[in-house]
């Protein structure tokens, strides 16, 4: 077994998965002032230090992904973020990606960017404590979109990116996200997703990637937001596996899915049959963002000094996730 085949499983096993704390400044902004709490780098550590110190890390987290204020940033314990969460037994992880910018010749689409000076960047953040890392390439349905350009530039930036990961000892999460946004039926989603898988696997190949030692983030299959054509969770979880399994090489060992807009008991509910349905080789857990911490900053939000209760709210969620990880939630669990 590869040292990064190690990690990965460390990161995904046992209904483990991984808290996606690497919102930006921008989008941690909105989501603060959402609930009426000052964006600050004092506030944004403060919630994320309650999250990171809760119990249901030890039980539920392989991994937390950061952003780069947060990796460099001392708890109040006086430990370095890092060390917090590697004391929880869970993995630290980094944002890497500078952002998605408009596409040159496709203006309507994006290209994630970040590649200048990642091989120094990867070197720091390996000091720093960090064994895996993110880049999240973004893309949206719509009649003539995602574009051939699109899916390749992408998958390009995303190959190069994994292996200066892999070169630098790290475990590159390969994050594809097709994006909910718009009209378009669940199948529609079947389609582009499954091609946007393809072409990323084409060109991490291409790059000599060692597919055993990243993990997979994609969406997972769903109607547009805006779709009046919805399907059953049922169905979301078996349209989900079987595009996986049909892109996805089997070397790869697992997948953690992006919440990407969806419920926090959507998330959890589609997770769990993913799982109850799942017929391939592939761990199939979770790698949420706001489906982990929605209702827990809403609760911090009315009392911040009331971290009892704001992390018994996390604890309940991570513990939701990792059931549905392995296939055992149920709704008379959730709502006990
Ligand atoms: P969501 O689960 O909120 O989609 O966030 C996951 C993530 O890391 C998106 O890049």
């Amino acid at each position: 077994m590869s040292e990064l085949n190690k990690i990965a499983l460390k990161i995904i096993s046992n209904g483990k998965g991984i808290l996606a704390a690497d919102e930006s400044n921008g989008t941690m902004t909105k989501r603060l002032e959402a609930v009426n709490v000052k964006s600050t780098p004092e506030n944004r550590l403060f919630f994320r230090e309650i999250l990171f110190s809760s119990d249901g890390m030890k039980d539920c987290i392989g991994g937390v992904i950061l952003y780069d204020e947060t990796i460099n940033q001392i708890s109040s314990t006086g430990k370095s973020i890092p060390n917090l969460i590697s004391s929880s037994g869970a993995v630290p992880g980094i944002k890497v990606d500078t952002g998605a910018k408009d596409l040159a010749n496709s203006p309507k689409e994006k290209v994630t960017e970040g590649l200048d000076g990642l091989r120094d960047r990867l070197k720091k953040y390996y000091d720093l404590g960090a064994r895996f890392t993110k880049w999240r390439g973004v893309y949206s349905i719509s009649e003539n979109y995602p574009s051939k350009l699109a899916i390749s530039s992408n998958a390009h930036a995303l190959a190069r990116y994994s292996a200066l990961v892999q070169e630098s000892g790290m475990v590159p999460i390969v994050e594809p996200e097709v994006l909910m946004d718009g009209n378009h039926s669940a199948e529609d989603c079947l389609i582009k997703t499954s091609e946007v898988i393809k072409k990323c696997f084409e060109e991490l190949i291409l790059h000599k990637v060692d597919l055993s030692g990243i993990i997979l983030k994609p969406n997972m299959i769903l109607p547009g937001s805006l779709s009046e054509d919805k399907i059953s969770n049922e169905e979301v979880s078996i349209k989900t596996i079987e595009c996986l399994k049909n892109s996805v090489p089997n070397e790869v060992p697992g997948i953690a899915f992006l919440s990407g807009g969806q419920s926090e008991i959507e998330a959890t509910e589609n997770l769990n049959l993913i799982n109850k349905n799942n017929n391939t080789n592939f761990i199939m857990t979770y790698s949420y963002g706001r489906a982990l911490q929605q209702s827990a900053l809403q609760v911090w939000s009315k009392d911040t000094e009331n971290t009892e209760v704001t992390q018994n709210t996390f604890n309940h969620r991570a513990k939701m996730c990792t059931l549905a990880a392995q296939g055992k939630w149920t709704r008379e669990l959730e709502n006990k």
